[in-house]
């Protein structure tokens, strides 16, 4: 294309040349001497030059800078398509350019090893979907669904092995929905996982696993300002499902039991409507305890255990539990006058307290609620005053402590049976800062907890 522009040019300049050779011709003629002749008519000879105007060159050269600039626009035209042409190339080399970058930026690369990935996503998703299934007490529908799901991807799979490869993405994104189901499923079980069931009565279980929120029963019917006591549920072994619970905060100095209630119904305590509302004088600290129609307290300012029938508000029985230090000296941390503190499990009757020899650490008797003998001692080596509350379960001694003004820890176990100690933490929220007796049903397997005041109650799970 340059050529014929250069071709042009030269035309062009050509032509001016020969415009001014025209005029030096015409310069020629300019001083050409003359005669006159007899006539007298002047004569001049001329002698034109050899190189006479080259018209048809001229001619010639014209016609080929018409045919050169004729060619010249046709190949502009040309160049002009072309340059089109690459433009449109280019950008289809772009676009190609981009989606190979994307293809492998998304790692979708049909060949045999996305098919090893398949297998091992979904030979993954098998296992969680088995775990989840043997997790699971009974059968669940949606698991057994995705199971299904899951077998039916993994034929589907195998086919299009030998088929269709580029099915490889539609079979991701259904591994990826299936995925989250999966994991929703689990979240969900999770929250609603049903715990082993153990009947009542029944320690074949491997203790304490968890406890439930508290369920705020009621203030104590003696009002707010009594923030020291204890309650809870009867167990009476020979009559587990009868209901009976007994309401005994101490009086405001913390330090006398005097005055209890005892329902014989939920519903009564729930309406304030006791069966007896009886006077004492004076049990101690809020450890005491009702097994099979007897309460059992620590008689004030001794180092006495009181059986007491609640029908008749007598006094059965009391006897000394030998070395037991009492006097406020290893109460429990945050809670006074808990020297002494009767437990109930399944079992039967305890009592944990500390003693000289103790240096304070936590003994566990087991007692003969018949004569209130000390069948058996253990000693631990967890210091008493240094734990909030302990509660008995199945034989085992479990121990509190607070972490905050709301949440108080189960962190430590004594198994009678073994001698073994043991760590656990089990979180029970509590309504105010103070937990002053927990007690343990073995019928409902509930514990209830006296809480500056409030009567709270927890549901609890075991370790299957
Ligand atoms: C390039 O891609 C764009 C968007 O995908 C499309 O609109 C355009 O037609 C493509 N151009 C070519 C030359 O393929
Ligand atoms: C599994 O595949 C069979 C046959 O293709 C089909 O009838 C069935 O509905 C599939 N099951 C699930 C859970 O997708
Ligand atoms: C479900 O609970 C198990 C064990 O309790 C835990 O390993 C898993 O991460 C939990 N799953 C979800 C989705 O919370
Ligand atoms: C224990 O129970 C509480 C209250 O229901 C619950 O929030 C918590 O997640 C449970 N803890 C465990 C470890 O299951
Ligand atoms: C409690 O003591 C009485 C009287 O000694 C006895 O008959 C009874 O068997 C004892 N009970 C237990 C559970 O050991």
């Amino acid at each position: 294309m340059k050529h014929a522009q250069v071709a042009v040019l030269l035309l062009v300049q050509s032509m001016n040349a020969l415009a001014r050779a025209t005029a030096t011709t015409e310069a020629l003629f300019a001083n050409v001497p003359g005669t006159m002749d007899d006539e007298g008519t002047c004569q001049c000879s001329v002698y034109l030059p050899d190189t006479t105007f080259p018209v048809q060159k001229a001619e010639q050269l014209e016609i080929i800078a018409a045919t050169l600039s004729e060619k010249f626009e046709i190949e502009l035209s040309q160049v002009k398509k072309y340059s089109k042409m690459i433009e449109l190339y280019q950008q289809q080399i772009l676009n190609i350019t981009i989606r190979v970058e994307h293809m492998e930026k998304s790692s979708v690369s049909y060949t045999e090893l996305d098919f090893q990935l398949l297998k091992m996503e979904i030979s993954d998703l098998e296992r969680l979907v088995t775990q989840l299934k043997s997790s699971l007490v009974g059968s669940n529908v949606i698991v057994e669904q995705i199971y299904l799901e899951i077998t039916n991807l993994t034929i589907l799979v195998n086919e299009l092995e030998s088929l269709d490869k580029n099915n490889v993405l539609a079979i991701r994104r259904q591994i990826v929905s299936l995925q989250n189901r999966l994991k929703e499923c689990e979240e969900a079980t999770n929250k609603t996982i049903i715990p082993p069931y153990f009947p009542p009565g029944s320690c074949n279980h491997r203790g304490l696993l968890n406890v439930s929120q508290p369920y705020i029963v009621k203030l104590n019917w003696r009002g707010f300002s009594y923030k020291y006591g204890s309650w809870g549920r009867d167990y009476s072994p020979s009559n587990p499902e009868r209901e009976v619970y007994w309401v005994a905060p101490l009086n405001t100095n913390g330090i006398y039991l005097e005055y209890y209630r005892i329902y014989s119904s939920f519903d009564d305590l729930l309406l304030f409507k006791p069966i007896y509302e009886s006077r004492i004088t004076y049990g101690e600290g809020s450890g005491a305890a009702l097994y099979n129609n007897y309460l059992y307290y620590h008689a004030y300012n001794s180092r006495h255990m009181v059986k007491h029938n609640f029908k008749t508000n007598t006094m059965v029985l009391r006897k000394e539990l030998p070395d037991a230090v009492t006097g406020n000296r290893f109460s429990y941390a945050g809670v006074s006058w808990q020297d002494m503190d009767f437990a109930v499990d399944e079992s039967g009757l305890w009592v944990i307290y500390s003693t000289e020899r103790s240096m304070g650490n936590i003994v566990i008797s087991k007692l003969n609620e018949t004569t209130l003998d000390v069948v058996n001692t253990w000693q631990t080596r967890q210091y008493k005053p240094s734990v909030s509350n302990a509660f008995m379960v199945c034989g085992v001694l479990y121990a509190t402590r607070p972490m905050n003004t709301r949440k108080e820890e189960i962190f430590y176990t004594y198994d009678t049976a073994t001698g073994q100690e043991g760590r656990i933490s089990v979180i029970m929220d509590k309504k105010l800062d103070t937990v002053q007796s927990i007690g343990y049903n073995p019928t409902d397997q509930r514990l209830y907890v006296y809480n500056d005041g409030y009567l709270l109650r927890y549901d609890t799970t075991f370790q299957s």
